[in-house]
């Protein structure tokens, strides 16, 4: 544990998401370094435990809200660090323009605070990459938008994609589902053979921002794209049967059926057509476009771990409940 607030020659690191899933990782990350950070947290509500476990760790939580209507408040946030980890969440509310405002205004008050560097979570170009053909992934389009505003901002910016969170199948039903025949399934609307760069975020995804912040000089330009492991839907099945002992099939549905599932879990039909583009758009160009993961693996400061040592690690009590 090496989160100092004393050591003032630390470099200051300012983490959006502190309370969540990929600025927690960035915390863990940044923790286990035998190099001294500070790490200022930001969250809307420093009462929260998550908030209150960082706090005790050492991390300087500051309340705020990182909207627009808030810049004043968003510049100050983030006066006197060294480098930032930026994030948005789409999926609170699913809105690409304030995906893409937010986005931009973190960059801005970024370099007014005269940052050395950005690290971004950024995802692929999808309506380019594909050429004009899958125009409806719109959370991996706002970021790719705000991807290019950093890289014009002249602050150092270096782009960490994240991949498919292996969480994701604890999280979310839509994506590990019980049958009628009380089996269960993954019905996902991609081929079996499809690779999916799967990442265990919680352990993994903050070790590549590490890497980068570590380097003796900023990456600025490159890109990152993470993963723990690089495994096929079907496979991704068979090694959770035989990690849980429960039967657990690859079920390929069609586009509708499984962005059905998702509008039967409370989301909205306005992502409708980014759900039913994001696997087709998996099975013709991969998640990261065809991009390799093994160099952004490389030099990271611990193996990632494997889909099978993340099943093993995961309470899966309440999926099989
Ligand atoms: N699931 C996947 O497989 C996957 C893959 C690639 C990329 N992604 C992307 O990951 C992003 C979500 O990141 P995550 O998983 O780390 O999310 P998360 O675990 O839900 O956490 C969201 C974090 O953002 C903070 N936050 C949200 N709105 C804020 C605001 N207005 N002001 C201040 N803080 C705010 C929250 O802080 P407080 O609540 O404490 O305020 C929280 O720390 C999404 O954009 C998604 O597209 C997901």
């Amino acid at each position: 544990m090496t989160i100092t607030q004393q050591v003032t020659s630390a470099p200051l690191v300012a983490v959006v998401g502190a309370t969540g899933v990929q600025g927690g990782s960035v915390i863990k990350a940044l923790a286990e370094s035998d190099k001294p950070y500070r790490i200022r947290g930001f969250t809307r509500d420093v009462t929260k435990a998550a908030a209150q476990t960082l706090k005790k760790r050492g991390v300087e939580m500051v309340t705020v809200n990182l909207v627009v209507e808030n810049k004043e408040e968003v510049y100050k946030a983030f006066a006197g660090a060294d480098y930032a980890f930026l994030v948005t969440n789409f999926w609170e509310h699913m809105n690409t323009e304030k995906e893409v405002s937010e986005g931009k205004l973190l960059i801005d008050a970024a370099k007014a605070a005269g940052v050395k560097g950005i690290v971004w979570s950024g995802l692929l170009p999808v309506k380019k990459i594909s050429g004009g053909k899958y125009t409806k992934v719109v959370y991996f389009d706002g970021k790719a938008a705000v991807t290019d505003y950093g890289r014009a901002s002249g602050v150092p910016f270096v782009d960490v994609q994240a991949g498919w969170y292996t969480s994701n199948l604890l999280a979310i039903p839509a994506f590990l589902a019980k049958q009628l025949d009380g089996t269960y399934a993954l019905p996902w609307s991609i081929r079996p053979t499809t690779v999916v760069p799967m990442i265990d975020m919680e352990n993994d995804y903050g070790l590549y921002v590490r890497k980068v912040l570590e380097q003796p000089v900023f990456p600025d330009g490159s890109a990152l794209y993470t993963s723990s492991e690089d495994i096929s839907a079907e496979e991704l099945a068979r090694q959770l049967s035989e990690v849980t002992g429960k039967k657990v099939v690859f079920k390929q549905v069609t586009g509708e059926e499984f962005a059905n599932a998702f509008l039967t879990l409370g989301y909205p039909a306005t992502v409708t057509g980014a759900l039913i583009e994001v696997f087709q758009y998996f099975d013709e160009f991969g998640c990261y476009g065809g991009q390799p993961t093994a160099p952004s693996r490389e030099g990271l400061a611990r193996p990632t771990r494997t889909f099978a040592e993340f099943a093993e690690s995961a309470d899966w009590s309440k999926v099989f409940a």
